[in-house]
């Protein structure tokens, strides 16, 4: 391959200063020789491909505005001959966008076309082709004929035109002062196959049609070998390179790329008969909004390989209404919802969907996507439920066109965990041309590469379903979208003793609900708990009793006063014992302590041992609470987490400080 790469780069260098040398002499010529028949040159529009036009050499006219994403072109300097000719022109500099006349040489077909960034046109790579082409100033050569008209190879009705097909070509691969060798060509666009889209190696020209950005623009971000053959063909009909009625298709082996890979065609993956009365697996209960990439550059079979991936997660997760839900937004210029989360309500349901989307086509505006998730999918009326977490998958081939970070953490915060699946992503050389070349690990979870997996070719793809399923089911794990509000265990230690009184009482349990207020409240997200201590202690509701805010806010309020002494130590081993030590892992433990005296017994041990178990203690005093005790019972600084009021009815003013703090404080630890 590398050896390959090096002849071609000298006969291409070779063919340049030929080029050079005749061009010279040509000017000579007519410059010397005034009176020449006038050549009349044939026109051609900016989407006329090369392998289209049959003539081996010829100089066509170009129209302006060819300059255009819209017109895809492979290679650099050699160009595959499914390139755009006008284009090419202008990507190799020999034309600017104002058009004009071109000289065109076909060549032989070669393996790696680079890509590159020239004169306002981003070309592509491509792995392999079987007929190149080079562009050069359209003046024409002493002793050449040029075509005043062209033949262009029909794609409509190759039957009719199959005797046209058999005629020998000048090949003018090995261009010399004689261009001599001739070779038996196969023309170009007469395969049964041409006009169906499997075998082009990008889906239609309207790609990128909506920008014409100078600056490098990763359209169509890749090569894509994979539609550069048909499925059909290959496994019907062998045939000896060369001669292959097939066309284009003859210099690709993909029978060997399909078993290499593993890849299993999606019609053999197995499916398990399923319960038609599933309610869904209770373990994994998340809402899920899967993000697809429609655009045209992946391409029609990335497409199918990207559904037949959502159709074996929807098998693979017990999809029902008590557990796991999922929907499906496509995006590509712009993003739809193909289904909400209540539109299939079963695995099965959801497969055969997933099986009817058809591809939109378009750029890969992951950002704007994102968005549209953030603002429009997980809503009520879409099905999403306030118990379960939300989660949005996306799905990412090559690199997005346009930014992704700030949406993505948009949506992190509005609580959507975001998973991101990059697919082929870009190779150390391509990131020039990502506007956010590490967007991935940026707009996923930060702490950590749960949330973001690579998968280095589509054919490995199916090796992703497990771990992805295992991820978005570990609920416990799903904290990218932790706040301070959402994800805390909150345990309240409230003075029941003879002090306080029965007005007094209400006014601590009224600050207690104000608080509560503010959190985010579910069994996914911040839980809330409750003890009261005299002399004694009881657990008014631990964690899991209450899942929902008023329910939280109606136990608070049905609290009954106690009234006895103040064991303030005491409380806290309990809370520790009753309340703490059932909290999740992934939680933040939040102990709020309201007393309005001095404590019967120790409170240093128990202090620290709340302090040691991670158990983030307030202290708020009220009246004859001594300041000292606070400081004690207080994670440190105390000055940050010890609160005192001489009375109760200025307790109403500690709530936003104590919220403030506990806002503060997390946002300036790390979060695992
Ligand atoms: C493309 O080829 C496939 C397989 O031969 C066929 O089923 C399909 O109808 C064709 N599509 C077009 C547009 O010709
Ligand atoms: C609780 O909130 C209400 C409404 O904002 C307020 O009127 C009241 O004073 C607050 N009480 C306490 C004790 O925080």
């Amino acid at each position: 391959m590398g050896l390959a790469v090096l002849t071609m780069k000298a006969s291409v260098i070779e063919m340049f200063l030929v080029l050079l040398v005749t061009g010279i002499h040509s000017n000579k010529e007519m410059t010397t020789k005034m009176k020449r028949p006038k050549l009349t040159v044939p026109q051609i529009n900016c989407d006329i491909k090369a392998r289209k036009i049959i003539n081996p050499e010829f100089v066509v006219k170009c129209p302006a505005g060819c300059q255009d994403p819209r017109y895809h072109v492979y290679g650099t300097d050699v160009y595959a001959s499914y390139s755009s000719v006008c284009a090419a022109a202008v990507h190799s500099g020999v034309l600017d966008n104002s058009g004009g006349k071109v000289l065109v040489r076909k060549v032989a077909g070669q393996s790696g076309y680079k890509g590159s960034y020239s004169n306002g046109v981003q070309s592509l790579s491509l792995p392999r082709w079987r007929e190149s082409f080079i562009v050069s100033e359209g003046k024409p050569q002493k002793g050449v004929t040029y075509p005043s008209a062209l033949t262009y190879s029909s794609a409509k009705s190759p039957a009719a035109k199959a005797g046209e097909t058999t005629k020998a070509y000048q090949k003018p691969s090995v261009p010399g002062p004689t261009t001599q060798p001739v070779t038996l060509m196969q023309v170009p666009g007469t395969t049964p196959m041409e006009g169906n889209h499997t075998t082009l190696p990008k889906p239609s020209p309207s790609a990128g049609s909506a920008t014409s950005s100078s600056r490098p623009q990763p359209l169509g971000h890749r090569s894509r070998e994979l539609d550069l053959w048909s499925t059909t063909t290959y496994t019907s009909s062998p045939h000896s390179p060369g001669a292959n009625p097939a066309g284009e298709t003859d210099l690709w082996k993909p029978g060997s790329v399909l078993l290499d890979a593993g890849f299993v065609p999606e019609e053999e993956l197995s499916t398990h008969p399923l319960d038609p009365e599933s309610q869904g697996d209770p373990n994994c209960k998340v809402d899920l909004s899967f993000l697809i990439d429609g655009s045209a550059s992946i391409g029609k079979r990335r497409f199918r390989i990207q559904k037949q991936f959502l159709a074996d997660i929807a098998q693979a997760l017990d999809i029902g209404p008590a557990g796991p839900l999922m929907g499906v937004v496509q995006y590509g210029d712009n993003p739809a919802t193909q289904f909400n989360l209540k539109t299939h309500m079963n695995s099965r349901d959801l497969k055969a969907a997933i099986e009817r989307i058809p591809q939109r086509g378009g750029l890969s505006n992951v950002g704007r996507a994102i968005s549209f998730v953030t603002k429009s999918f997980f809503s009520k009326a879409g099905g999403n439920r306030a118990s379960a977490p939300n989660v949005a998958v996306v799905m990412v081939d090559g690199w997005p066109t346009d930014k992704v970070e700030e949406a993505s953490r948009l949506a992190r915060e509005s609580g959507i965990n975001i998973f991101f699946i990059t697919i082929e992503g870009a190779v150390e050389n391509e990131k020039q041309y990502v506007m956010e070349p590490n967007f991935a690990s940026k707009a996923a979870c930060r702490t950590n590469s749960f949330y973001s997996l690579s998968v280095p070719s589509w054919f490995s793809l199916h090796k992703t379903v497990q771990p992805l399923v295992k991820r978005v089911c570990d609920s416990d794990q799903l904290a990218c979208s932790k706040t301070c509000l959402n994800s805390a265990d909150v345990g309240f230690v409230i003075d029941g003793s003879s002090s306080v009184g029965t007005g007094n009482f209400r006014t601590v349990l009224q600050f207690v609900a104000n608080l509560s207020k503010e959190f985010e409240i579910s069994d996914t997200d911040t839980r809330i708990g409750a003890v009261q201590y005299t002399y004694e202690q009881r657990l008014e509701f631990g964690f899991d009793t209450y899942s929902t805010k008023p329910d939280i806010l109606n136990a608070i309020r049905r609290v009954g006063y106690w009234s006895g002494g103040t064991s303030t130590g005491a409380a806290i081993r309990y809370a520790l014992e009753q309340l703490f030590k059932k909290s999740k892992p992934n939680k933040r433990k939040l102990m709020i302590l309201i007393t309005d005296g001095r404590s019967y017994d120790d409170i240093r041990i128990p202090a620290m041992a709340a302090h040691n178990k991670g158990v983030i203690t307030y202290a708020i005093g009220v009246a004859w609470a001594a300041q000292d005790e606070l400081e004690v019972l207080a994670t440190h600084p105390a000055k940050d987490h010890a609160f005192f009021v001489d009375e109760f009815d200025n307790l109403y003013t500690l709530a936003p400080k104590v919220i403030q703090n506990i806002c503060t404080e997390f946002n300036s630890r790390p979060r695992h």
